[in-house]
């Protein structure tokens, strides 16, 4: 199942890498959702998908209440007249300035899709600013949002930082975290803040939070670029599984053709104190 929203760091390329190493539960808990791209593809009882952004997290629930009819009212901007320039600029001021949350999320698919490489961004006053795309014919996901809506009832979406989320983990729970990309490049390794506004600090807060809640005995998946600094953060997990992934990476400067990623799996079980990380490649890695 492929997610409908284009969303940067999307996991579809490596869902199937992720569920190796996920363990069974009774429910999967995604903190950082993004376009969903595990959960869509992974089958547990139920699911809590939270995500900071509230347009997103506003989108999955108008689908959830709305189904067809809100897919319809979707359906309904991706007309030939809207994927134009002065159109575009005309419905981005109308999402930004619509109180209505129907309006808000339905108006959120067609920027996505009509927008430029699919971006979410604002400016410092909370404005959606990506600029326009120029595709010849945006693609409306009308069969992904069905198929969305047909796991959705077995769903809670919320809006939450990932501490808050995470706290709600209780035993006979599974967390995966796709938090926001630590820079590639080892000088931006030292500086405090991304564009995301996800720190270094929060880096190492979420690291910290997963030995946390797997010592509650709740096991934790975190995927990230493989670097020297996720591998020290990612000290105490019971497990660094390293590999290759084709992709485009544009901020890098290079437009490297591979990126090295890392899954960092915390068990959920008592850690032993001062346990350093086991790092094994995927062939030697079971549950
Ligand atoms: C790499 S993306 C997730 C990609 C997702 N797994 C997918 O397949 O599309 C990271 C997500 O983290 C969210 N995010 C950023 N800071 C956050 C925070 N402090 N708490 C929760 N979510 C956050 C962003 O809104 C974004 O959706």
């Amino acid at each position: 199942m492929r997610p409908f929203l284009k969303w940067a760091g999307g996991k579809t390329r490596i869902v199937d890498r992720i569920k190796e190493v996920l363990p069974d539960g009774r429910r999967l808990i995604e903190p950082f959702v993004g376009s969903g791209a595990l959960f869509l593809n992974a089958e547990f009882p139920r699911y809590l998908l939270a995500d900071a952004n509230k347009d997103l997290i506003n989108c999955y629930q108008q689908l959830q209440s709305g189904g067809g009819e809100y897919i319809g009212r979707c359906a309904a901007y991706f007309t030939p007249a809207n994927n134009a320039a002065d159109a575009y600029y005309a419905l981005r001021d109308r999402f930004n300035a619509t109180v209505d949350p129907l309006e808000r999320a339905a108006l959120f698919v067609y920027l996505n899709r009509h927008g430029y490489n699919g971006l979410c961004r604002y400016n410092s006053s909370g404005g959606f600013n990506v600029p326009f795309g120029r595709y010849a014919k945006p693609y409306f996901p009308k069969d992904e949002m069905v198929a969305f809506c047909r796991k959705a009832p077995r769903c809670t979406f919320q809006v939450a930082g990932f501490l808050q989320t995470m706290d709600a983990a209780e035993p006979g729970d599974v967390v995966y975290c796709d938090p926001p990309y630590v820079p590639l490049s080892s000088t931006a390794n030292f500086t405090s803040y991304n564009a995301d506004g996800f720190t270094m600090e929060s880096q190492r807060a979420l690291a910290a939070k997963a030995a946390e809640v797997a010592r509650r005995g709740v096991p934790v998946i975190i995927s990230n670029h493989d670097t020297p600094f996720t591998r020290t953060i990612y000290a105490d997990a019971h497990d660094l599984i390293g590999f290759e992934v084709q992709r485009h990476i544009s901020c890098d400067g290079a437009n490297r053709a591979k990126a090295a990623e890392l899954l960092a799996v915390f068990l959920g079980s008592p850690l032993p104190q001062h346990r350093s990380a086991a790092v094994t490649s995927p062939a030697e890695f079971s549950m």
